[in-house]
């Protein structure tokens, strides 16, 4: 039928419609910008015959098993191909993709590891979507030179530890999701360099060890969540390093409401910003209770190391000694400055725990959590009034359809939010182009004859 030609193709461009004549079977391909979609079709694989010029290219919610170097072209600026079956991503697949700024990859529960260099030399991309993909480790490297990376979705994988710097290029990431893994630690060098970060997610891990400088690049994060982890202690010296933090949730965690929170305590009633209740679980005389409603009596009878460390580091205030600080940024506006009250090894905010007796346990409590994300997510905390409250990790973001689990986001990326607010008026926009072509083509047909 398209094989009439030049008559027709000039019947369709006076009808506004620029046809690409190598659109895949089944999919709707248009112009401005040039788009494949090939969504929700069974594929198995990536359809042949996408065009080259192809700028947006939709193929989520197939059954696509591999992503080999030259599926797509350079040109490529979008690429949304979440909800498949990937198992396997030659690592070449994206180089010289130097356009691309969106990249979904999420929901492809099966992938489970990735290449080093998967993602090297995407200088252009904005977002990367690594969701729900299996992922048990990240390699080293993996994020290398992502300079315009503004949101990383890395939640609901199985990851149990980040590597040292992994995040070291991303200056300009705003947000960072990574709850609903097993994180256990975060050491110095976890967030390094993140700078412009706004958002960290890490809440539904089991974090129960945080570096006393693990935040100590977050100047300018204003929302951490930490919920629902295994944390028993954290000191307030660690929150110090935070000086745009608006939005702490801190519930769901073993709390410990002795001499050892007594530092927190002390950050909580400084915070000017909002936080979550902070529920103690110990000792017995405090189980229920929320430490943000102790009063000071309630630590009188704490030791005085704990106190006199206190002292020492109100006294320091204002001070500043190159020798002791190892390059870490001192807080903000001479407010709650913190660093070590003597040189040496740094405190930590929690005290590490033996992980090693423990494994089989973990295993245990994930198969329940991994069971309970709806029921979490419907948690009613953290209602907060005015600029956050579309920002609520509760809120989904309802465009896109996903078959197996909800999409977690706080903000979608602008493109992302384009798109999506395009998509449902695109898509009927096509439904009533398709009708139109099929109209002149079964009239030009019967003309013809
Ligand atoms: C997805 O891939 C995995 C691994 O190859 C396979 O075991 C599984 O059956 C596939 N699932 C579907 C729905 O095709
Ligand atoms: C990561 O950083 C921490 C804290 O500085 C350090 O103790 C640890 O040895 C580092 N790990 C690696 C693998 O370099
Ligand atoms: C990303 O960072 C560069 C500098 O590294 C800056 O010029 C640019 O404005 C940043 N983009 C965004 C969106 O923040
Ligand atoms: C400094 O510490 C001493 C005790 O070590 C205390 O008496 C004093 O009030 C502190 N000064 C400030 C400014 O906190
Ligand atoms: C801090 O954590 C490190 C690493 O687990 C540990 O070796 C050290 O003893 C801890 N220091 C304090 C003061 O708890
Ligand atoms: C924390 O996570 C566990 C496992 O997912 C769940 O059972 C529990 O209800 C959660 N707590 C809250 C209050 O979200």
């Amino acid at each position: 039928m398209f094989k009439r030609g030049s008559g027709l193709e000039f019947l369709l461009v006076l009808c506004g419609l620029k046809f690409s004549w190598s659109c895949p079977r089944h999919c709707i391909c248009y112009s401005a910008p040039s788009t494949v979609s090939c969504q929700a079709h069974n594929f198995l694989s990536i359809p042949d015959g996408i065009p080259p010029d192809s700028e947006r290219i939709f193929l989520q919610n197939n059954k696509i098993h591999r992503l080999l170097r030259g599926h797509f072209s350079p040109n490529t600026v979008i690429l949304w191909i979440y909800s498949n079956n990937i198992t396997y991503i030659e690592p070449s697949t994206f180089h010289g993709f130097s356009l691309l700024e969106e990249l979904d990859l999420g929901d492809n529960r099966h992938l489970r590891s990735l290449a080093e260099d998967t993602f090297h030399g995407l200088s252009r991309l904005n977002a990367l979507h690594l969701y729900h993909c299996g992922l048990t480790s990240l390699p080293n490297n993996i994020f290398q030179g992502l300079r315009n990376l503004q949101y990383l979705y890395l939640q609901d994988n199985h990851l149990r530890y980040l590597q040292n710097d992994t995040f070291m290029d991303l200056h300009n990431l705003s947000h960072l999701f990574l709850h609903g893994n097993r994180l256990w630690s975060l050491n110095q060098n976890t967030f390094r360099g993140l700078r412009a970060l706004d958002r960290l997610l890490l809440h539904k891990n089991q974090i129960e060890w945080v570096d006393r400088l693990a935040f100590h690049d977050l100047k300018r994060l204003t929302t951490l969540f930490l919920f629902n982890n295994t944390l028993t202690e954290l000191s307030g010296q660690c929150l110090d390093t935070l000086p745009s933090l608006e939005y702490l949730r801190l519930n769901d965690n073993p709390w410990s409401c002795d001499c050892k929170a007594l530092s927190l305590w002390e950050w909580l009633k400084r915070f000017r910003g909002s936080t979550s209740s902070v529920d103690c679980q110990a000792p017995i005389n405090m189980i229920g209770k929320d430490l943000k409603e102790l009063r000071k009596e309630d630590f009188s009878g704490c030791s005085p190391i704990i106190s006199e460390s206190r002292a020492q580091t109100n006294n320091l205030s204002g001070t500043v000694n190159p020798s002791m600080n190892r390059g870490v940024a001192i807080g903000s506006g001479g407010t709650h400055i913190v660093h070590p009250s003597r040189p040496g090894p740094p405190k930590n905010c929690t005290k590490p725990r033996n992980r090693v007796g423990k494994k089989k346990g973990d295993n245990e409590v994930h198969h329940s959590k991994e069971v309970m994300t709806d029921k979490e997510d419907s948690s009613p905390d953290f209602s907060e009034g005015g600029k956050h409250d579309h920002t609520s990790p509760y809120g989904t973001v309802t465009q896109r359809k996903h078959k197996c689990s909800p999409r977690t986001t706080v903000r979608p990326p602008s493109g992302v939010q384009q798109a999506n607010n395009k998509a449902p008026l695109s898509k009927s926009l096509l439904q009533v182009q398709a009708l139109f072509v099929a109209l002149i083509l079964t009239s030009i047909d019967y003309i013809l004859r």
